[in-house]
């Protein structure tokens, strides 16, 4: 008996040792957040609700200041040999988009910082090409930046159908977020890491996402993926108003009748990253039948996983 305590001993100083170098890589993530500090001296309001001229674009997303949080219900990923599942009883994100104030919207405006392998469109209205991209992933930009966590969460809720899921981080980064000023690179000071916006904007989307848990709300209104009982358009609008205060565009595939995607809309006090998100109404008329049933259909058992009980 007398060598246990010593072992005991050995263990405990290893631990040791090896806690304080994960301490010390902890404090070694590098920050991403913008500098914002001149917002803070100058009014602030609901983006598309500015009363004068916005005089620094990083404080306001603009002209995208209508933001949308779009997200997805698949049912199937392609990519299940790969271990590409959807999270059971969660929806999957799209993306978050700055539409201008009058619902229209641009795309790939900065081509600087495109990173996205398969462009779509590829050729903008004013005629430029948008170049594919054949570097490496967004996902190692992640990965560079120590953040490990977020690249799970990426994994386990931004989920892509026939294609990697880091293409379509890729894809919404390069369209969407360099069309939202308060990602521009000029926000991020002098003290800018490359890519640095990149992983800003990824956790803001995260954040954006977590405000709105389809899912959740929808099954507490006991309207739960069914491959027998079908829905109406009435009732998922209501479900949702009612936790919102908004009506979210609500998408539907098949002629109207397979539930596929919902969009919430928004004004932002503030930025995006760090901003208070005002629910408003959809600008564009649901596409799910309004005469007839509309199908939320459960997913194929084999497309999905348990992602929240740790073992991702
Ligand atoms: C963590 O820090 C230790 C000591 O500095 C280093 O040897 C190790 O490679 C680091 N690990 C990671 C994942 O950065
Ligand atoms: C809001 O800001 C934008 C961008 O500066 C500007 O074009 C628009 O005229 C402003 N709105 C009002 C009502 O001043
Ligand atoms: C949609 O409806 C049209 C006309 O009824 C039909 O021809 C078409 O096959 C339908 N498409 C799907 C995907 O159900
Ligand atoms: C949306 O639906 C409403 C009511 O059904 C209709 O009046 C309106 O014209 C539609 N808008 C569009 C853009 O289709
Ligand atoms: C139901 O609505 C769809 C459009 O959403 C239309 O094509 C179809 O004719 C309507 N069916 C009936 C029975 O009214
Ligand atoms: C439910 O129906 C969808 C669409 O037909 C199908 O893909 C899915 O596998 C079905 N799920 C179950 C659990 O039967």
């Amino acid at each position: 008996m007398a060598f246990v305590p010593i072992v005991s001993g050995l263990l405990l100083s290893s631990v040791a040792v090896a806690t304080a170098h994960r301490r010390d890589n902890v404090s070694q993530v590098p920050d991403t957040y913008p500098d914002f500090a001149t917002c803070s001296s100058i009014p602030s309001f609901f983006s598309c609700e500015n009363t004068t001229e916005i005089t620094n674009t990083c404080c306001s997303p603009t002209p995208g200041g209508l933001v949308l949080q779009t997200q997805f219900w698949s049912t199937y990923t392609g990519l299940e040999d790969e271990g590409q599942l959807l999270p059971r009883s969660s929806w999957t994100i799209h993306g978050l988009w700055p539409d201008n104030c009058d619902g229209t919207y641009e795309s790939y405006c900065d081509l600087t910082r495109q990173y996205d392998p398969n462009p779509s469109p590829s050729t903008l209205d004013d005629g430029t090409e948008v170049p594919a991209y054949d570097g490496p992933g967004v996902d190692t930009f992640v990965k560079d930046f120590g953040r490990d966590d977020l690249l799970t969460y990426m994994n386990a809720y931004w989920i892509n159908q026939g294609g990697s899921n880091a293409e379509f981080w890729a894809h919404e980064f390069g369209k969407h977020a360099t069309c939202t000023s308060t990602f521009d690179l000029a926000c991020y000071g002098d003290s800018y890491q490359e890519h640095e916006d990149v992983i800003n904007f990824f956790d803001a989307v995260i954040r954006a996402f977590k405000q709105y848990p389809t899912y959740d709300i929808l099954a507490s209104n006991g309207i739960v993926p069914s491959n027998t009982t079908a829905y109406s358009l009435d009732q998922i609008h209501a479900a949702l108003k009612s936790q919102t205060g908004a009506l979210p565009y609500v998408g539907c595939s098949q002629n109207g009748t397979q539930l596929s995607e919902i969009w919430y809309y928004s004004h932002v006090y503030g930025s995006e990253q760090y901003g208070t998100y005002k629910p408003l109404d959809t600008t564009y008329n649901s596409t799910c039948t309004t005469n007839g049933s509309v199908w939320y259909y459960e997913r194929t058992p084999t497309s999905e996983r348990e992602v929240r009980l740790g073992y991702l």
